[in-house]
């Protein structure tokens, strides 16, 4: 053992055994008024029994109940699994309860937390926050970039359609179409065909990646003394990515001080970027370069993965489902027309469809346990005592899958949201898959539009079915996504009454 070796093993060993010293301080002073939760081992906590698999987090609530503790490494978390008691954490004490529980590798990849999605509750992020969701997220802006969601859903259907009847790769489509939509929409006055296509390409290749990096249980985490050492080399793996993505978007940025400078403003192409742009030449101070580069990524990393692990879910499950998928279709041929193509204000017609995807993010909310909490402040959920620095998972799969508030939960059944209040506002606390409170989803406007669209269109233009007509696999993939293990591959029959619907 070399000097260096010796030297970590001895450091590590003093730091566990004060770690240990003060674990059994904590549990002895605390655990009567901490939620009830499994016993772990000495130091490492329960973090031995959960491993990578975020599904086991999830079904401990059929043994502990409405909230549970696990002590994992150094860190206290919090399970919550009642509607009673997300209400109490983003409704009630939302302000405590609105910091986030930042991973390392999610730290390096947002420039330090510079972002929206990771920051803490602090001014600047209810400065980043409002300008996004006021620039791009208003009714008014969404009406003004619709031509730009339309072209590119009709190239993919084109594109599909010119395929003929080879099965498509429905997750790999969905990215293509939403990657396309995000990018334009952002910096979309500077995308020619060849770098579109470029950067597409890039961010298909590392998104996915980095996402599933920030959920993979890490030493750093749980044992943040230990950080530097990163043992399990995730800091680095996100800095060999960040090293690609912070390359595309420097380029971008940099592009675009270049035309601003020159004053080219081309008439209907104003995107995000440019008036990110105009309003930082007003107010130097109200966006770094830094934050700058974070809000582009950041968007971009929350729009597409979890757009096309959801358009993924809705077409396994109608492709499972020939009465749902036929009862979809015919409210598309009676709302829309057979010799007609889908458009965005046929949406809110198609009530069934609406229910459809309801219904998928019912049981398959992609962000199962929404973003991890943490808490500003000492806290009392459900009678228990929630201390500062916690870090605190809503349980979707459970609370959204519970017998007392959902019949036959298991089932795919479009058909329990027809005629009912419900909606994705975060209001009611036992259907929440955009989350809840002042940190719920700020891309809601535009996720339910163009995924409604999307869907809309892909079940307008082709019936679908499985390569072997059989049954699909519809095993789940659980980590701070919840993607599908198995992916959903499809073939398309053109349904609609002539060749020039699909140009
Ligand atoms: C099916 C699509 C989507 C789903 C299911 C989804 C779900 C979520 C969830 C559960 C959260 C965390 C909420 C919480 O902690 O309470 C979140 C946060 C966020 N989402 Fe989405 N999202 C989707 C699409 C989008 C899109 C299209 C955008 C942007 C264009 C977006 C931007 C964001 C941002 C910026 C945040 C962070 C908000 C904050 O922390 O203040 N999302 N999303």
């Amino acid at each position: 053992m070399d000097q260096f070796s010796q030297s970590v093993l001895t450091l590590v060993s003093i730091l566990v055994v004060i770690s240990t010293i003060f674990y059994f301080k904590f549990q002895s002073k605390s655990s009567s008024k901490l939620p009830p939760g499994p016993w772990g081992v000495p130091i490492l906590g329960y973090l031995p029994f959960i491993g990578s698999d975020m599904n086991k987090l999830s079904q401990l609530a059929s043994k502990y109940g409405q909230i549970y503790k696990l002590q994992l490494g150094n860190k206290l978390c919090v399970v919550v699994n009642s509607p009673a008691l997300v209400k109490e954490v983003v409704r009630d004490h939302d302000i405590v309860f609105a910091n986030r529980s930042v991973p390392v590798a999610a730290f390096v990849a947002t420039y330090g937390a510079k972002d929206i999605v990771w920051s803490a509750n602090n001014p600047e992020w209810r400065a980043l926050r409002k300008v996004f969701v006021r620039e791009m997220m208003s009714n008014r802006s969404l009406e003004q970039t619709y031509s730009l969601r339309k072209n590119e859903v009709r190239k993919s259907i084109r594109q599909i359609y010119e395929n003929g009847k080879t099965a498509v790769e429905i997750s790999m489509l969905a990215f293509q179409t939403e990657i396309n939509v995000i990018t334009k929409l952002l910096w979309g006055g500077l995308l020619r065909g060849a770098d579109e296509e470029v950067i597409g390409n890039k961010f298909r290749e590392i998104l996915p990646k980095v996402i599933d990096v920030f959920g993979k249980p890490n030493i750093s985490d749980y044992y943040p003394f230990l950080a530097r050492f990163d043992i399990q080399g995730i800091k680095r793996e996100t800095e060999r990515y960040m090293v690609h993505l912070d390359k595309i978007v420097i380029e971008v940025v940099e592009s675009y001080k270049k035309k601003f400078s020159r004053g080219v403003v081309e008439e209907g192409k104003r995107d995000f970027l440019q008036i990110l742009f105009e309003l930082k030449a007003d107010d130097e101070d109200l966006i770094t370069d830094t934050q700058l580069k974070a809000l582009l990524l950041d968007i971009v990393a929350a729009a597409t993965d979890t757009s096309t692990t959801s358009i993924e879910w809705a077409m396994a499950e109608l492709i499972n489902s020939p009465t749902a998928m036929a009862k979809a279709q015919k409210e598309l041929s009676e709302v829309v027309g057979l010799d007609n193509i889908v458009e965005e204000h046929h949406l809110p017609k198609l009530k069934y469809l609406d229910a459809v995807f309801k219904e998928t993010l019912r049981l398959h909310p992609v962000v199962p346990f929404l973003m991890p909490r943490s808490t500003s402040e000492s806290s009392i959920v459900g009678g228990y005592t929630i201390p500062k620095g916690t870090m605190v998972f809503i349980n979707l799969p459970y609370i959204q899958k519970d017998p007392r508030f959902w019949n036959s939960p298991q089932e795919f059944k479009p058909e329990r949201f027809l005629g009912t209040e419900f909606d994705f506002t975060g209001n009611s606390f036992h259907y929440l898959p955009f989350g809840s409170g002042r940190r719920m989803c700020a891309g809601l406007p535009l996720a339910e539009r163009m995924l409604m669209y999307f869907l809309a269109s892909l079940l307008h233009s082709f019936d679908w079915k499985s390569p072997n007509d059989q049954k699909l696999d519809m095993s789940e993939a659980f980590g701070i996504m919840l993607r599908k293990s198995v992916p959903l591959a499809a073939i398309p029959i053109p349904r609609l009454s002539g060749s020039n619907l699909y140009t």
